[in-house]
């Protein structure tokens, strides 16, 4: 069994963007600028933010945190996404989620011009994914992929089984590993709440993907021998003793489950990291406009 040592892997990424931003600023251009809006002060969402921030400046991004209150009218926030639109010194911009409920999160996705929707959330950015076009990909299913990929995971022809059928993990990743080439040329199958006899399905996975949100879910007689298994579930529980008072947990018991595994992401330290990463490497693609040209 080895580990998918995510954090390992996002930080030789960080070091790869690093160093080319620094052939950019040698070049005479400018570094990618990221923006990104925080609205009220959820706690996780502040968290969240703070950590974009901190890896854009060990990449030597310039980065900019635009705050306004829970009181910000959704008519006020679409006109701040217009100006950041309209503004040729940002290079991509994010819009923190949730919003407070009187705002209408899709109305503002679908506000951000794709072109710089570097959390790859509009609709065009989904669509041109989904039938294979250079799109902005969002930041877990990207992170998956990268994941695999440097790993050197076989994909081809191998069975895919996604648990979860969500717009932000279970979709886009089971169309991407359905998709030609590499990482990719899987048979994929997604389940979810109503699938039933589960294991049936589970049993099968050469990879299974487990994107659920229900901490230890996935126990060892689900999963084949030999199989590869991507945790994406990060449950906070309690934990008496410790000194946070909680810890994470995946959705895969990892401590009966990782023995029969040829690899297995930690929680936390799988995927997570690579989600950042992801912000960043598509904040360096609009900044080459790789995606639109
Ligand atoms: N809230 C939780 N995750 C994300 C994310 O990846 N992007 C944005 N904009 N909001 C989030």
């Amino acid at each position: 069994m080895e580990l998918l040592d995510g954090k390992r892997i996002a930080d030789q990424i960080k070091v790869e963007i690093a160093s080319e931003v620094e052939t950019i600023k040698r070049n005479g251009g400018t570094p990618p600028h990221l923006v990104a809006i925080l609205v009220g002060h959820d706690g996780a969402s502040e968290t969240y933010v703070g950590h974009k921030e901190k890896a854009c400046a060990q990449v030597g991004f310039k980065s900019q945190v635009l705050r306004f209150e829970d009181s910000i009218t959704e008519v006020q926030l679409l006109e701040k996404i217009q100006k950041l639109n309209n503004n040729p010194d940002v290079d991509g911009f994010i819009v923190q989620m949730p919003l407070p409920k009187h705002i209408d999160e899709q109305k503002v996705i679908e506000a951000i011009d794709p072109k710089k929707d570097v959390d790859g959330f509009h609709p065009v950015n989904v669509g041109r994914m989904n039938i294979g076009l250079p799109a902005y990909v969002s930041a877990t299913p990207d992170g998956i992929v990268e994941l695999i990929r440097r790993y050197n995971i076989p994909t081809a022809g191998k069975h895919c089984v996604v648990l979860g059928r969500s717009n932000i993990v279970g979709r886009p990743i089971a169309n991407l590993l359905s998709q030609k080439g590499y990482p990719g040329d899987c048979t994929v199958t997604i389940c979810h709440s109503r699938t039933p006899n589960l294991k049936e399905f589970t049993t099968t996975a050469d990879i299974l993907i487990v994107a659920l949100g229900k901490a230890e879910f996935v126990t060892a007689e689900m999963v084949k021998e030999g199989a590869v298994v991507i945790d994406v579930g990060i449950t906070r529980v309690e934990a008496p003793g410790t000194k946070l008072g909680w810890k994470l947990l995946g959705d895969v018991k990892f401590n009966e489950v990782a023995s029969k595994c040829s690899y297995i992401t930690p929680v936390p330290g799988g995927v997570g990291p690579l989600t950042i990463v992801s912000l960043l490497k598509n904040t360096l693609k609009a900044a080459k406009k790789e995606v639109y040209g």
